[in-house]
């Protein structure tokens, strides 16, 4: 039997964590957006149930998206939420009404009859906390339906015809603001499909690698190393996959943290022997660089000269088939387009923008279903060193914008000093793996003061940490002060060029991780 759901995507900004509470239940799932799932695809697929996510349209409209009609003539289990429950009551012969009471953030449902999507989890006349987003919702049941669930603006909170498994919840079980969601998706994964929740990070290298290798066939593949975790993932993958098909580059623009380009060189070269150009781009960088002080214009600059010496070092190895890259689900911004016709509009996030353009390269994208944490458990799957694998974020711009106003070498090597420093007494205290991103930033101010019996008139470092979840949002982590006070000391102390060190307390928003 198959152990295997398909989530068909109506456009919700959330159906990608529908994906990951259903991984996170030890069951493998696929997203398909709903204008891409027919009755091969659905034949093809051999789900062992199916959920329908939540959408932005509005099924009282005509022309807005439905699932295929064989969906419930498959004789397998149906989880509809939101939009998905809204569909496939319209499509069943009930009825769904736009109405004036919207439901949008928290809100409790009342649970009034028992069913399998609550078992072991609710119980009749519980009262319980749940996600709404929704304008439209059920007003008439199709036969066989039944309600389960209440709330003050949608009087069919879940409904549920347990004869066919067919459940829908107006609410999102996919958020954690509904705390009993994951056990919801559970029960309907497991014990309503029957999925036998043995899927691993090992089940997923194995299909990854098969995948790659049928996808690149003979080809030669070229890979951006950043020593991120993301892209050093993707070259261990790889390199498993088609060995010596594959190519990195490591492109040094003089702008890396202490010690970490000797790190990548020496992991990727000697230890795991894969193909590796270093190349040593410092001069070039920080030349084009001087006197630059708009942040968007170091951007760009970077980007472009990139991409430059990533070009001519691939044409060095004879050309690539493919690029590589550690694109990420919550890259995939948007799933699906209704505007505007049938096309799929997704949005990537290149890690070497305008490469894949220039060089006439396909993707290979591997970790284009995998949250962070999830390419961290790959990566310790991989066998990759600890260090790499709950390594901070690293913006591709490095120090250039943790240098307000002009780069300098002599800049650039100060902060490194005091970067090291600082990370090293987090990491001494224990901390590093509970704080998202650390770093410090070097100031163009500089302040009096007073050193020995001399006077001092140096930069002031500002360090910074954070903790986040995606970084979009962040709020700055409480050190306590004598921490603070340890690390300043031995950066005034140990760091020529810095005599004075303040601590960042900006949350984001208003302010934004990086200084720049
Ligand atoms: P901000 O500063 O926008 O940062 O709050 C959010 C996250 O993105 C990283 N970051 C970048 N990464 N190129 C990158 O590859 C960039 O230009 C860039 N700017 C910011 C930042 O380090 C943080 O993790």
């Amino acid at each position: 039997m198959s152990d295997n759901i398909l989530i068909i995507d109506f456009g919700s900004q959330v159906t990608q964590l529908i994906a990951r509470r259903v991984r996170e239940a030890g069951v493998y799932s696929e997203i398909v957006p709903f204008n891409q799932v027919d009755d091969e695809v659905l034949s093809n697929f051999g789900a062992a149930g199916i959920i329908l996510s939540g959408g932005p349209a509005s099924v009282t409209n005509e022309d807005t998206p439905r699932a295929p009609a064989k969906v419930f003539e498959m004789d397998i289990p149906v989880l509809g939420i939101c939009y998905g429950q809204q569909t496939m009551v319209a499509q069943m012969g009930g009825s769904v009404t736009a109405s004036d009471h919207q439901e949008f953030g928290r809100a409790f449902i009342d649970i009034t009859k028992p069913c399998a999507l609550f078992e072991g989890v609710l119980g009749q006349g519980d009262n319980e906390q749940v996600w709404m987003s929704h304008g439209d919702h059920v007003d008439a049941l199709p036969d066989g339906f039944e309600v389960v669930a209440t709330s003050e603006g949608a009087p069919f909170a879940a409904i549920a015809n347990e004869e066919k498994c067919f459940y829908g919840v107006q609410f999102h079980p996919e958020v954690v603001h509904t705390p009993k969601g994951t056990e919801l998706l559970q029960n309907f994964v497991s014990n309503i499909c029957g999925c036998s929740g043995d899927w691993t990070m090992a089940s997923f290298r194995e299909t990854k690698i098969q995948e790659i290798r049928e996808q690149v066939g003979a080809g030669k593949v070229i890979c951006g190393l950043s020593g991120g975790v993301d892209s050093s993932v993707v070259a261990v993958l790889l390199h498993e996959a088609i060995g010596d098909q594959l190519t990195c580059v490591y492109v040094d623009h003089g702008l890396m943290r202490a010690g970490e380009s000797d790190q990548v060189v020496t992991l990727f070269r000697e230890h795991y022997n894969i193909n590796l150009v270093h190349r040593d781009a410092s001069e070039l960088f920080l030349g084009e660089l001087a006197e630059v002080t708009d942040p968007e214009q170091k951007r760009k600059i970077i980007g472009k000269l990139f991409i430059d010496v990533f070009e001519e070092e691939a044409k060095k190895v004879g050309g690539a088939d493919f690029l590589a890259q550690g694109t990420l689900y919550p890259d995939v911004i948007e799933s699906v387009s209704f505007i505007g016709g049938p096309s799929v509009t997704i949005k990537s996030h290149h890690n070497v923008g305008g490469l894949p353009e220039r060089m006439n390269m396909d993707l290979v994208e591997p970790l284009r279903e995998l949250f962070k944490d999830e390419v961290r458990a790959l990566g310790r799957e991989l066998g990759l060193h600890d260090d790499f694998v709950s390594r901070h974020p690293f913006p591709g711009p490095g120090l250039a914008i943790r240098i307000p106003g002009e780069i300098t070498r002599k800049k650039a090597d100060i902060l490194r000093k005091a970067d090291a420093i600082y990370l090293d007494e987090i990491r001494k205290a224990g901390l590093y793996d509970n704080i998202w991103q650390a770093f410090a930033v070097l100031l163009p101010v500089k302040t009096v003061g007073v050193m020995g019996d001399a006077r001092t008139y140096d930069h002031v470092c500002a360090i910074r940490a954070v903790n986040s979840t995606d970084g979009m949002t962040a709020d700055y982590y409480p050190f306590p002060h004598d921490f603070l006070g340890r690390v300043a000391t031995r950066i005034i102390n140990e760091v020529r060029g810095i005599n004075r060190v303040v601590y960042d307390i900006t949350s984001k928003p208003p302010g934004t991780i990086e200084w720049e």
